[in-house]
């Protein structure tokens, strides 16, 4: 979508860049230019698809390990990542954790879980990166944040990713104006249901796949394509967006609004019926 070298000299760090979004946000992000850090638990699997993402597209992806449940962990991250490449520029908050189930079968520790990864790691990282940006007074730096649609609607049985994304939504509009003197912009994206195996795994787990079918609660009758999801992150990090600050975009295919409005359940009326609803409706006026 952007053109060729958009994100040269861009140096972006994305958590959870080894699988899933992250690393199709990642190759797209190499394609266009820029270094990228990808880091997330599991070592081996960020080795891997920094190998494959880098030999794909040319570009220079470096695979860190760093739980971002922990600060510390945080910090030594960043300062690696910046003796690797001299500096960073953009915080990708992409890492999550979730699962589907009842509230009242979690343990505290399995809520808690939810809340450390999605919302105490996003503030692990946004304060470690904010606050170095804020020392060496480097402007035109940014965060992007990834929630999801039920951040402002709530979900039932995953109740503590959408605690959690609530809170991370609140943290990106809250910074926007704060931290905007420091040069840094932030904004997030709400994707709707784009196919990950990350995901799927935890979210629609063995025939909820086939049962739940989510392309069908889209208006667009479809799932996204991961490269629709990078094309949009790729602009908000990038400064052709540069006035683009505190936003939230939506990319759902229409998803959450179908749920929302009042009558739109009325697609399920065969149109063949229109012309006697119409004709009820229209006898009324004259009673
Ligand atoms: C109830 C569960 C559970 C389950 C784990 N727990 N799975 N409770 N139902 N299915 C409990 C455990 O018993 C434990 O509590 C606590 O949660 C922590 O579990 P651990 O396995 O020790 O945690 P950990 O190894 O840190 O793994 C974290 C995880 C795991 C979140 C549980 O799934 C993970 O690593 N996820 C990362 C990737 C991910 O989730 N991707 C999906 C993102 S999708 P006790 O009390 O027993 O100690 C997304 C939005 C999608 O975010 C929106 C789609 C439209
Ligand atoms: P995913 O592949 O499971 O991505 C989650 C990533 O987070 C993994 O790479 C995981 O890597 C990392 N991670 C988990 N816990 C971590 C921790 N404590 N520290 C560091 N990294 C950690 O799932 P995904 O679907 O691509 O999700 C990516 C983002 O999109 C998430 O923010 C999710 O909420 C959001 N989202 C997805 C959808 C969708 O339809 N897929 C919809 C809405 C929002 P390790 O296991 O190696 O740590």
């Amino acid at each position: 979508m952007l053109r060729d070298d958009a994100l040269k000299g861009k140096t972006i760090v994305v958590t959870g860049g080894g699988s899933g979004l992250g690393k199709s946000m990642t190759r797209y992000f190499l394609e266009l230019g820029a270094r990228v850090a990808i880091t997330s638990r599991n070592l081996e699997k960020l080795e891997n698809t920094a190998k494959e993402l880098s030999a794909e597209t040319g570009g220079e992806c470096l695979a860190l390990a760093c739980d971002v449940r922990h600060y510390d962990q945080v910090e030594t991250m960043r300062d690696q990542v910046i003796a690797h490449f001299g500096k960073v520029d953009i915080l990708l908050n992409n890492a999550a954790g979730n699962f589907i189930s009842p509230t009242e079968r979690l343990s505290a520790n399995a809520f808690d879980t939810i809340i450390d990864i999605v919302l105490k790691g996003t503030k692990n990282c946004t304060l470690a990166f904010g606050k170095h940006w804020i020392d060496q007074k480097q402007e035109n730096t940014n965060v992007l944040n990834i929630v999801t649609t039920y951040a402002w609607t709530g979900s039932a049985y995953v109740v503590p990713s959408a605690t959690a994304k609530a809170g991370v939504l609140a943290m990106t509009r809250s910074l926007a104006v704060e931290w905007a003197k420091y040069g840094m912009r932030f904004n997030a994206i709400a994707p709707g249901p784009f196919p990950t195996k990350g995901a799927w795994d935890r979210l629609l787990p063995g025939d909820l796949k086939e049962k739940f079918d989510l392309a069908k609660k889209v208006p667009l009758k479809r799932v996204g394509d991961h490269q629709e999801l990078a094309n949009l992150a790729a602009y908000l990090v990038s400064d052709f967006s540069a006035y683009v600050n505190g936003e939230v975009i939506t990319i759902d295919g229409g998803e959450w609004l179908k749920g929302a409005g009042q009558f739109n359940l009325l697609e399920a009326v065969p149109e063949e019926m229109w012309d006697m609803l119409e004709a009820m409706i229209r006898a009324r006026k004259s009673k």
